[in-house]
């Protein structure tokens, strides 16, 4: 049989501690065996996006840019993977083009090898000027720029849909095309067809990712299916902090394809120690509280109702809060008629809370008695283009005070920011870098906060301040 190497993607730099320990792994627990995890042979290591970076200035007390500056030194091999929600970098508005050009040409300046981008609502116009910043300061094989399809389940999302889709993110530069199954809404015979559907109408030198978790128990199944049908690379975790809420682990794949067409060349013996030494990471974050040991448990409600696992413990504090927990299961009726209404948008960040709120409102409230002011804006494409059509009616009581519909790409309206932000950051006497400007616009008070604590460990004035960063002081 016609030998196919298959690569894996390790994220037991990012995505692993983000899906199972709240983003709370330190630069100093990765750095001992960054040496190591080089030498694997691994596709890229997943290491920076938009948890990462915000849990760095907010409880770690390290400086984003630092991190990425110092994992380059060690991974001079391996490109540095990192997650960019398109238009919203790694924050949670869309930005001014001239923010998210900068923000690319510094994260590949500073070690970022592959980019994946993705857009919650798959609006191609949303991943638009950050592809272009990604092929412009990434030439030259410098990085790759990876377009990103969030996938899920609705009539809209057919198999064609996310061939056409493919096609056209190809066609806007993309060199890998990428399938993400953040919620582990696939199923292995279902991601079969599709990469092979996908792969018959891409060029054969673009390469097609898959991005699965285990919290379903279906993970390495549909990575298994995905490589079968054409897939080239796929995203596993470190056994110590992989499956459940995280990926697939690294491990048991590894065995699985070596000596076949599609060994990945990778020996696992070499793992041995990388493992050993994240079971004791694994340990203490369990010890300190950010890892529940539950989180590896298999939890088919994800099947069932295909709310994601996230999106289904907001529900429940929602509720909770309310005093209304019994609630719960008009609430997962609700959710897909809400959805139905604003067009079938993915489940993910924003749109799986906006669409969770309003179902919890309509449940508790009466039907759309009261519209939240976010779901308004989603029915009004502020968001960018949502995959269905929505439901006129509703539209119709989102615009009676004279709210237009956007119809153009969503940045359009945004005039460039890059000035103001740095004038802002000059000010407040915090600008050592034009990188501090970025982080300010992603995360403007806690990176204040950290600012405050980076100047007063610098003049040393405030030993307080040192060991409690997130303290608001007054400039
Ligand atoms: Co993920």
């Amino acid at each position: 049989m016609e030998k196919r190497k298959i690569y894996i993607t390790d994220t037991i730099l990012r995505d692993a501690h983000q899906s199972q320990a709240a983003t709370r792994m330190k630069f100093e627990e990765m750095e001992p065996v960054l040496p190591l995890l080089d030498e694997i042979g691994y596709y890229s290591l997943e290491a920076w996006g938009g948890a990462t970076f915000d849990s760095c200035l907010r409880f770690l007390n390290e400086d984003p840019w630092d991190r990425l500056r110092n994992l380059k030194k060690y991974l001079k091999k391996t490109p540095i993977q990192m997650l960019l929600r398109g238009q919203n970098l790694l924050g949670y508005r869309h930005y001014a083009d001239d923010v998210v050009e900068r923000f690319v040409e510094k994260s590949i300046e500073n070690g970022v090898g592959v980019i994946r981008v993705f857009d919650a609502l798959n609006d191609p116009r949303n991943l638009e000027a950050s592809m272009k910043a990604i092929k412009k300061y990434g030439a030259g094989g410098k990085c790759v720029c990876e377009a990103t399809m969030s996938y899920t389940t609705s009539p809209v999302h057919t198999t064609k849909y996310f061939v056409d889709l493919a096609k056209q993110l190809e066609d806007m530069g993309a060199d890998n095309i990428c399938i993400k199954d953040m919620a582990n809404l696939l199923l292995p015979f279902t991601v079969y067809d599709l990469v092979k559907e996908i792969r018959a109408e891409l060029r054969p030198e673009t390469k097609i990712h898959v991005h699965t978790h285990n919290t379903t128990g279906t993970g390495d199944m549909i990575n298994l299916m995905a490589i079968q049908g054409g897939a080239d690379i796929v995203d596993c975790a470190l056994s110590p902090l992989g499956n459940g809420t995280s990926n697939p682990a690294t491990e048991p794949l590894v065995a699985t394809l070596k000596g076949t067409q599609y060994d990945t060349g990778i020996e696992i013996e070499k793992l041995l120690p990388i493992v050993k030494h994240f079971n004791g990471v694994a340990e203490r974050l369990e010890k300190d509280g950010f890892l529940n040991p539950k989180v590896r448990r298999i939890d088919i409600n994800t099947l069932l109702y295909q709310v994601p696992g996230g999106m289904m413990s907001n529900l429940m504090n929602q509720l909770k809060q309310a005093g209304k927990e019994d609630k719960l299961m008009e609430c997962l009726a609700e959710v897909p008629e809400v959805r139905k209404d604003c067009g079938y948008p993915p489940l993910v960040t924003p749109s799986s809370q906006i669409v969770g709120t309003q179902a919890v409102w309509n449940v508790l409230l009466g039907k759309y008695k009261t519209i939240t002011a976010q779901y308004k804006d989603l029915m009004l494409g502020k968001y960018g283009q949502v995959p269905g059509e929505v439901n006129a009616d509703i539209l119709k009581q989102c615009t009676a005070n004279g709210e237009q519909v956007v119809t153009c790409r969503p940045a359009d309206l945004i005039s460039n920011e890059m000035d103001t932000l740095t004038k802002t950051v000059k000010e407040k006497g915090f600008y050592e870098k034009e990188e501090d400007v970025l982080s300010y616009a992603l995360f403007p008070e806690v990176s204040e906060n950290f600012f405050k604590w980076r100047k007063a460990q610098k003049l040393g004035v405030d030993t307080d301040m040192a060991k409690n960063p997130n303290k608001v002081y007054p400039v």
